[in-house]
């Protein structure tokens, strides 16, 4: 099949990518030309593991092109994909839809012959219906099918995620679309993935409900490990003792910072907007919201209260910058709340982050350290702040040595308080007694 791929995003690179390695022809495609050269000398806009191999490969087999434009590629495909970004829309909350409906305008003019126009994005409730309007309106003979295929990817394991995705959900109004989506999917159809068909509006529901049960879950492990630690019981366990009931799943039940990214932020807060526009309100979800806001402000909180409530003056060493692991993403990632609260309150922090370039620009007034033992030099404290391998294996006696203070504070639960404290640190995590 041929596809034409929208937007070298996280979601269109990594789809664009997996689908060449399918088998498919693709183009990639984005307006930002040093981005598409950049893509044509192998070199990726995000760090995310495998990304170059597979690109390489794919270009090398002569499966994957890149394109600054779309003109050729959307007249020739079978799918043209939108992966545009879908931001939250400074002030109300709401998904931006603006560049999505952009591309929708921009490729009504150039699909010929029947084509499936699938929207990757995660888009709210019926966007697919005004997509289908705007072709509509701009090429009336345009012969399309817009179709909603959520993608369910997780940074730093997108290339897995993709290629061995607990489901596919695809919503259609046409049923011709059915037969071209199944062929896409066909390697996947072969392993017994589900695909689930159901209508377009459906669909792209089952994405923010998706994104918003998960994001749930987090927040609710987080408030029993608050729980936990105001009467003495220990959040591990007790995740452990929920999760294996089947009907919970142990899944998603590690108590944190608070969740950040790219997703569950912004789509919680569309999600609460397209519900009250519609008069259906989901509270549950508001809640999550603001309890994980309030979270990760609280987070500094905690780690001035465990270096004896007062930090001024004080050096603060901080392990992980990024949201979470394996990624270079600093979208609403809980240190861009708690760094700045931090040196607000009179500490100076060094950190260091193995992907933390965009850290350096984002968090100006920290002081970027080359290697986890560099930010630990002369350090009063030590936070741990995001779970990267290689902070799980730490020599804590080199860590010890180095470090002027004893606090360590662990805001991912990395290490056993009972090791710790035998070392001689002054060990706080999330939800155990210290
Ligand atoms: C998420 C969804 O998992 C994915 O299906 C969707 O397509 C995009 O959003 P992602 O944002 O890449 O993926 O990361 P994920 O691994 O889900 O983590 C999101 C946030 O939740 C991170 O800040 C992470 O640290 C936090 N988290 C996750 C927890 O605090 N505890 C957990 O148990 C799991």
């Amino acid at each position: 099949m041929r596809v034409a791929m929208i937007g070298t995003g996280y979601v269109g690179l990594v789809s664009g990518a997996c689908f060449a390695d399918f088998g498919h022809e693709v183009t990639c495609i984005d307006k930002d030309a040093g981005k598409i050269a950049r893509l044509e000398d192998n070199i990726m806009p995000i760090y995310e593991p495998g990304l170059d191999t597979l690109v390489a490969n794919n270009v090398k087999a002569g499966r994957l092109k890149f394109a600054t434009g779309p003109a050729e590629a959307v007249a020739a495909a079978d799918a043209v994909f939108i992966a545009v970004g879908t931001p939250s829309r400074r002030g109300d909350g709401h998904a931006d839809l603006s560049y999505v409906y952009a591309v929708a305008e921009e490729i009504a003019h150039l699909v010929q012959g029947f084509t499936v126009v699938v929207t990757k994005s995660t888009v709210p409730v019926g966007t697919g219906d005004e997509i289908e309007a705007i072709i509509a309106k701009l090429r009336p003979d345009a012969d399309v099918a817009v179709v909603s295929n959520p993608e369910f990817l997780r940074e730093g394991a997108a290339i897995n995620d993709f290629k061995r995705p607990d489901r596919v959900v695809v919503g259609i109004e046409d049923e011709r679309a059915r037969a071209v989506m199944t062929e896409l999917y066909r390697p996947l159809n072969l392993n017994e993935t589900p695909i689930l068909f159901t209508g377009r509006r459906t669909s792209e529901l089952i994405k923010y409900a998706a994104n918003a049960f998960l994001a749930m879950k987090i927040t609710f492990i987080n408030e029993m490990a608050d729980l936990c630690e105001a009467v003495g019981a220990d959040v591990q366990q007790v995740a452990r003792g929920i999760g294996l009931d089947n009907r919970i799943g142990s899944k998603f039940l590690h108590a944190g910072p608070g969740y950040g990214g790219s997703c569950f932020p912004k789509d919680t807060l569309a999600l609460v907007r397209t519900a009250v526009t519609a008069g259906s309100p989901v509270r549950l979800i508001e809640t999550t919201v603001e309890v994980n806001s309030a979270r990760k402000k609280a987070m500094a909180a905690k780690i001035v209260a465990a270096m004896g409530g007062d930090v001024a003056g004080k050096t603060i060493g901080v392990l992980g910058l990024t949201f979470k692991p394996n990624t270079d993403d600093m979208r609403d990632a809980p240190s861009l709340d708690i760094v700045p609260a931090l040196i607000a309150a009179g500490a100076k922090v060094q950190a260091y982050d193995p992907q933390g370039h965009e850290a350096k620009t984002m968090l100006a007034d920290v002081d970027m350290k080359d290697g986890a033992y560099e930010a630990c030099e002369g350090a009063d404290a030590l936070v741990i702040l995001t779970e990267w391998d290689q902070f799980r294996a730490l020599d804590l006696d080199r860590v010890k040595e180095l470090m002027k203070g004893v606090a360590l504070i662990d805001l991912r639960n990395v290490y056993r308080p009972a090791e710790l404290k035998g070392r001689g640190f002054e060990y706080t995590s999330i939800g155990r007694r210290s």
